[in-house]
């Protein structure tokens, strides 16, 4: 079963910037960026970091213990030390919400 998870309002997050967002037991990465909302797993894939505090490039995400990039919009590991991409999540903007859709 899929559910679409209210997850913040699109004023919550800065231009060019992450939140983070948990919910039951995960806990998430919500990007506002030039190319619009996203969300990934907030978990870095190379030891347990949370993005939150990671640098938003365009569509890049930096994580912000040892600089491993990650592509926003897929999740796709870019660059060492990340090697194994991050889970991505489809969104939906309704009115200024932002949803993310939860396996
Ligand atoms: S924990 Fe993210 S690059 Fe090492």
């Amino acid at each position: 079963m899929t559910d679409w998870v209210l997850a913040c309002a699109t004023d919550d997050i800065d231009e060019e910037d992450l939140i983070r967002f948990d919910h039951e037991d995960k806990t998430y990465a919500i990007y506002n960026t030039d190319n619009g909302f996203f969300a990934t797993a907030g978990y870095c894939t190379h030891e347990v970091q949370h993005l939150e505090d990671g640098l938003v490039i365009g569509n890049v995400i930096e994580c912000p213990l040892h600089q491993g990039r990650f592509e926003i919009s897929s999740g796709k590991a870019l660059s060492a030390p990340v090697c194994e991409d991050l889970v991505s999540y489809p969104v939906k903007v309704e009115g200024d919400q932002i949803y993310i859709q939860i396996v």
